[in-house]
């Protein structure tokens, strides 16, 4: 698959944004700017995300970064980004990050050109997997996979180690999504070491991020070689998931049962087997990475904020009461622990940064004129900390932010962790539904203790995880988490002050 570079290393139709920007000499750029070279004086090719902000506090809502003979430009700023997310203007652009995974997902959904028609075809037979009849289907499935990881944790705390936070989400996430989109059980808690897929995903992954830091591919041809393999390994892995569920049928409504049985609706066609393999593997890698690293912020925060984890359990206890299978309907009445979710999406949205590029020529926020196809990185991660929208204590964490009141009072298109338009992402609720779920199960059975020494470094690998993270767990006493906590004054905490009932309290 060599559509997806030229001969100079840079992804096919790639344009820097001198070709694109007529006045960029008006957007500022770090200082120290080398010939050749760009702004590479202070910027670590394992952190770029990390680095972009730090220029973003200092240059402002719109700036640019040079690296080689590649020019990129950066906009944060709320107004900059709201007038981004008009798709009358502005739509996807598969920009260098995403440009990159083409060897390995071609024209699967996320990596797919806006003119590809397998976009289309594809969006329309996957959409119905993400309804809310579908989601209520796969949340047996979700359950029995969080069972898994809370064996896995009880073991734990028998013994007095720590869990491996970053490790042990990404088991539950990929194991949710190969049983809920594919059938299939990768043994990931049942393994001492990351199953082969995993692997070779996290290779193609760092691989596409090295990609965007050098000049020339050829400079890195030993681990070009080895993204080969792991390129190969993802496609042998998928081709016996598919090949054995041909043989065996079944699984019907999930995600490969409609890519393999559904036609579309209009027009009759289906999917081509080539076009199946690269969707199931963009399903795999996108429906989990996202999710663990969301799942595991929010965990850090919850080891750091004790008082929002007891608010969290009086409200796990009071919705859920003692019923050890939470229903489907269930899990969305978790206000406040989706609000821990929102939070922590906020400070580490962990898909950093969407490109959009101008349908036609145009004039950003009335002031940066752009050509047609010039286009600019949204600075998802510092959209959510803008001072003006967020306020002077941006930087902090505080799940109040989005209670309803005030989220109603904050502007449009300032929360963006899932994207935007048509292209916005299609597992939202998938996502959403899993993490409160898991994070409702993990609050209930645990108080979470965390090493007092721990500094949150974050690892950027296309997506964003807390490095190193460890927590040290206790389980909570079975009674607790049957008795809403009772305060002081006798009344029950969380519980709104009218009805509550101890002894109805399913009623609630
Ligand atoms: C917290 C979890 C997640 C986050 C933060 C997240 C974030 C995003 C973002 C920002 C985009 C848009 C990218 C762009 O504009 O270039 C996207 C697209 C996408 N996401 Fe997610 N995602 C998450 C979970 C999931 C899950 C669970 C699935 C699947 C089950 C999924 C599948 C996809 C797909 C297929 C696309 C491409 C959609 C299209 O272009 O039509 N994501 N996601």
């Amino acid at each position: 698959m060599a559509e997806a570079t030229t001969g100079s290393g840079l992804p096919k139709g790639f344009r820097s944004a001198e070709q694109g920007w007529p006045e960029l000499s008006r957007i500022p750029h770090p200082p120290r700017r080398l010939p050749l070279l760009g702004d590479v004086l202070g910027a670590s090719r394992r952190t770029p995300l990390q680095d972009s902000l730090r220029y973003a506090r200092k240059l402002g809502p719109i700036f640019r970064r040079r690296a080689f003979n590649r020019e990129f430009v950066f906009v944060w700023g709320a107004d900059l980004a709201a007038d981004m997310a008009d798709e009358a203007r502005f739509a996807k652009h598969v920009g260098l990050g995403i440009a990159n995974l083409r060897p390995v997902v071609g024209d699967g959904l996320f990596t797919a050109f806006n003119h590809e028609p397998n976009w289309q075809l594809a969006h329309d037979v996957l959409a119905p997997g993400f309804s809310r009849e579908a989601m209520a289907g796969y949340h047996p499935m979700m359950l029995a996979v969080a069972d898994r990881l809370m064996d896995h944790w009880d073991r734990a705390v028998v013994t007095g180690r720590a869990v491996d936070v970053p490790g042990d989400m990404t088991k539950l996430t990929l194991e949710t999504i190969a049983r809920t989109g594919f059938g299939h059980d990768f043994g990931s808690f049942e393994r001492s070491r990351p199953h082969p897929f995993v692997t070779a995903m996290v290779g193609t992954l760092t691989y596409a991020q090295r990609l965007n830091t050098v000049p020339t591919p050829l400079l890195i041809r030993r681990a070009a070689r080895r993204n080969r393999d792991d390129i190969a390994r993802l496609n042998s892995t998928v081709d016996d998931l598919v090949r054995a569920r041909t043989a065996s049928g079944g699984g019907e409504g999930d995600l490969l049962g409609r890519m393999l049985e559904t036609a579309h609706p209009e027009t009759g066609e289906r999917l081509s087997p080539e076009n199946v393999r690269r969707q199931v593997i963009t399903f795999l890698v996108a429906g989990h990475e996202t999710t663990s690293g969301a799942l595991s912020f929010a965990l850090h925060y919850l080891s750091r904020h004790p008082e929002v984890a007891e608010r969290a359990r009086a409200e796990v206890d009071r919705v859920w009461g003692a019923t050890a299978t939470p229903g489907y309907d269930q899990v969305a009445r978790l206000r406040y622990v989706r609000r821990i979710l929102d939070e922590s999406l906020r400070l580490w949205p962990t898909a950093p940064a969407f490109a959009r590029e101008a349908r036609e020529d145009t004039v950003l926020g009335g002031d940066h004129p752009m050509r047609r196809g010039a286009w600019a990185l949204v600075l998802t991660a510092m959209l959510h900390r803008d001072p003006e929208v967020w306020g002077a204590d941006a930087e902090r964490f505080d799940p109040d932010r989005f209670d309803p009141q005030a989220v109603r009072m904050r502007p449009a298109h300032t929360f963006k962790p899932f994207g935007t338009g048509a292209r916005a992402c299609i597992g939202r609720q998938f996502a959403l539904h899993e993490a409160t779920l898991v994070l409702g199960l993990l609050l209930r059975r645990y108080e979470f203790g965390s090493d007092p020494d721990y500094r949150l470094r974050v690892t950027e690998r296309l997506t964003l995880m807390p490095e190193g993270l460890r927590l040290r767990l206790e389980r909570r006493s079975p009674d607790a988490a049957r008795r809403p906590p009772v305060s002081a004054s006798g009344t029950v905490e969380g519980a709104p002050s009218d009805v509550r009932c101890p002894v109805h309290r399913a009623a609630n």
